[in-house]
């Protein structure tokens, strides 16, 4: 058994010179908003889900991005529905959210 079931990374980053990046895209609250939802169903720990910052996962044309593994499922996010759809659907019942998927070819 994996010591995570789900792990879901969140791109914080912030680029210095002022240029676009996840960061300028609400990337934390959509991180504190899973971090605590996760929480509040019961899913955080060993053996269940870990909720991850990340630097630059290089596809921020798509930002805020944010990938789970082990399925390597990568979301775009707006708001805090989306948020709670990724934990309720794919974390907590293994179903990736077809809506929310970034495209294939979206890169940095
Ligand atoms: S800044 Fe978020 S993926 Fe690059």
């Amino acid at each position: 058994m994996p010591y995570y079931q789900r792990h879901i990374f969140f791109c914080l980053n912030e680029r210095k010179n002022g240029e676009d990046a996840c960061a300028k895209h609400q990337a934390q609250e959509g991180f504190d908003r899973c971090k605590s939802k996760v929480k509040e169903a019961g899913l955080a720990g060993v053996g269940k889900v870990r909720v991850n910052k990340a630097g630059c996962l290089d596809r921020c044309a798509g930002g805020p991005v944010a990938v789970v593994y082990p399925e390597e499922t990568w979301y775009t996010f707006v708001d805090h529905d989306d948020i709670d759809e990724i934990v309720e659907s794919h974390l907590k019942n293994g179903r990736p959210v077809e809506r929310l998927l970034l495209p294939p070819d979206v890169g940095r």
